[in-house]
C-alpha cells in the first residue's frame, strides 16, 4: 500500500512539474514515505532524518514526512526535528503538491493531518512498472486488531466506487498491464460502506472480463471475513491467480482473542480446509507475530504447532512491538527482547524447512510464468538470458528463455528449488 502510495505521490508530483532526481544531493524536495506498523520501520526513518540534518544538503529546500507517521505524530515531528517543513498523513495525500506551494511561498511550515479518511477521486494514473500495477480497492480498516496502528493512522474503511476501480484497470490493460494486485487492509469487506450491492466477489468478476488484463491478485484477506464464495471465484474466474494471503497472526487462542482478531485457530484451520478443497492447487501464505503481550511458552508452542500443520508456502514472521494508540500497547509487554528474538527465529527456521520442502515438490512440474524482468541475479556471466517472474500461486521464478520473452506468459519446467524462489526452463510457448 505504501509503495502504491509513493507511486501516485511520484506521479503527482510530476503533474505538477517536479522531476524525479535518485541523487540526494540534487534534491530541493526530500519526501519520506513513511510506515508506522513496527517501531523498527519509524526508527529507520528517525535516523535517517538526524543525518540529513547534518548533511551539507540542508541546502535541500524542503523535507517532508508522508505517510503513517506523519498522522501518528503530527506536529510532534515538528518540535523532534525544527528542519522538517511539511508533515503529510496518508488520507491528506493529494494535498501535497499544493502543500508544498506553500512551504516555498508562504516560507512556512505545513501540516496535513487533518482528513480522516481518503478522498474518493480518482487515483492518479502514473505507474512505475508498465506490466504490474497495485491498484487500491478500499482504504483504512475497521477491525482494530489489539496490536495495530492501521485504523488509527489510515482512518476507517472507505471503498473505492466500483467505476473508479473498473475505469483504472481498464486504462491499465489499455497502456500494456498484464497483473493486478489489488489492495486493501481487509479486501473481503470490499464494498459494505457503499450504497450499491457491490462486494469483493463481484468485484473480482468485473475485473475478470477486462480484455488485456491476464492476472488479478489481491491482498489481504482477513479470516473472520473470508468466504466459501471467494475461494470459489479463485477458482472459476480464469484471470485471478490461486494465491491466498492469510494472516493468521498466531496459533494461541487465548493470544488470538487478547489480539481482538474475531477466530479461534479452529475457525481458522476450518477456512484453510476449504481453501485446499476449492482451490486444489493454490498456495496459502501467512503473516506472523511473535511474542504478544501474555505469550507464554505454552502459547507459542501453539504457534509453532499451527504452522507444523497448516505448512504454509510462505510466512512473514514479526516481533511484537507496541504501537501507540493501540489496545494492546497498554499491556504489559512482558516477553523478553531475548525471548522474542528466539521465537522469532525458531519460527522462521521452521518456515524455512516447510517453504523448501513445498518448492520441491513443484520439481519437473510445468508452471506458468509471467516474464516481467531480465534477472540481473546471474548477471555476472553465469547464465545468460535469464528471466525472472512469479507463478500463478506467487513463487519467484528464474529462467532461461530467448530474449524476446519478457512481457509474455510462457510454461517453465521447474528443475531447482530454493527455499525462496524456483528456477526452470521455459518451453519457448508463449501467450
Ligand atoms: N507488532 C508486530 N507486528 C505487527 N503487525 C501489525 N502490527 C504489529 C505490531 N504492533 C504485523 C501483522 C500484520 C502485518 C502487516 O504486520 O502481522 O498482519
Ligand atoms: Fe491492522 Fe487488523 Fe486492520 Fe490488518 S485487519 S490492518 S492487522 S487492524
Amino acid at each position: 500500500m505504501n509503495m502504491r502510495d509513493s507511486e501516485i505521490i511520484l506521479g503527482l508530483m510530476q503533474q505538477h512539474g517536479y522531476k524525479q532526481t535518485k541523487r540526494l544531493e540534487e534534491a530541493d524536495i526530500v519526501l519520506f514515505n513513511t510506515c508506522s506498523v513496527r517501531r523498527h520501520a519509524e526508527e529507520r526513518v528517525w535516523s535517517q532524518l538526524g543525518i540529513l540534518k547534518k548533511k551539507p544538503i540542508r541546502t535541500t529546500k524542503i523535507i517532508g514526512i508522508l505517510g503513517c507517521m506523519a498522522q501518528n505524530y503530527q506536529d510532534g515531528i515538528f518540535r523532534r526535528l525544527p528542519h522538517v517543513d511539511l508533515v503529510c498523513g496518508p488520507s491528506n495525500i493529494y494535498d501535497i503538491p499544493q502543500a508544498i506551494e506553500k512551504v516555498f511561498q508562504e516560507n512556512t511550515r505545513v501540516l496535513a493531518v487533518n482528513r480522516k479518511s481518503r478522498p474518493l477521486i480518482s487515483d492518479c494514473g502514473f505507474r512505475i512498472n508498465r506490466l504490474k500495477a497495485f491498484v487500491s480497492i478500499m482504504y483504512g480498516c475497521n477491525n482494530f486488531c489489539s496490536y495495530c496502528i492501521v485504523p488509527y493512522v489510515r482512518g476507517r474503511e472507505v471503498s473505492r466506487p466500483l467505476k473508479h476501480i473498473l475505469d483504472e484497470v481498464k486504462d491499465l490493460a489499455g497502456r500494456g498491464c498484464k497483473e493486478v494486485t489489488l489492495l486493501g487492509q481487509n479486501v473481503n469487506s470490499y464494498g459494505k460502506d457503499l450504497r450499491t450491492k457491490v462486494n469483493f466477489v463481484k468485484l473480482l468478476e468485473a475485473l475478470d472480463k477486462i480484455k488485456g488484463i491476464a492476472r488479478i491478485r489481491f491482498v489481504t484477506s482477513h479470516p473472520k471475513d473470508a468466504t466459501k464464495k471467494m475461494f470459489g471465484a479463485m477458482r472459476d474466474l480464469p484471470k485471478v491467480c490461486e494465491h491466498l494471503h492469510l494472516p493468521l497472526q498466531a496459533g494461541s487462542d487465548k493470544i488470538l482473542r487478547a489480539m481482538k482478531r474475531g477466530y479461534i485457530l479452529k475457525d481458522y484451520l476450518k477456512l484453510i480446509e476449504y481453501f485446499r478443497r476449492i482451490v486444489p492447487n493454490g498456495s496459502l501464505t501467512t503473516d506472523i507475530i511473535a511474542g504478544f503481550p501474555g505469550e507464554a511458552q505454552t502459547d507459542f508452542r501453539k504457534t509453532y504447532q499451527a504452522m507444523q500443520e497448516i505448512q504454509f508456502d510462505e510466512a512473514f514472521i514479526f516481533k511484537y512491538s507496541p504501537r501507540p494508540k493501540t489496545k494492546a500497547a497498554r499491556l504489559d509487554d512482558n516477553v523478553a527482547t531475548e525471548e522474542k528474538q528466539d521465537r522469532n527465529q525458531s519460527l522462521l527456521k521452521l518456515q524455512e524447512e516447510i517453504s523448501l520442502r513445498k518448492n520441491r515438490k513443484l520439481l519437473r512440474r510445468s508452471l506458468e510464468v509471467m516474464a516481467e524482468e531480465r534477472s540481473d541475479c546471474f548477471a555476472r556471466g553465469l547464465r545468460k538470458n535469464m528471466f525472472k517472474g512469479r507463478t500463478r500461486t506467487n513463487k519467484i521464478t528464474l529462467f532461461s528463455g530467448t530474449s524476446d520473452l519478457v512481457s509474455k506468459i510462457v510454461n517453465v519446467r521447474i528443475n531447482q528449488a530454493t527455499t525462496h524462489s524456483l528456477i526452470g526452463e521455459s518451453d519457448g510457448k508463449k501467450n
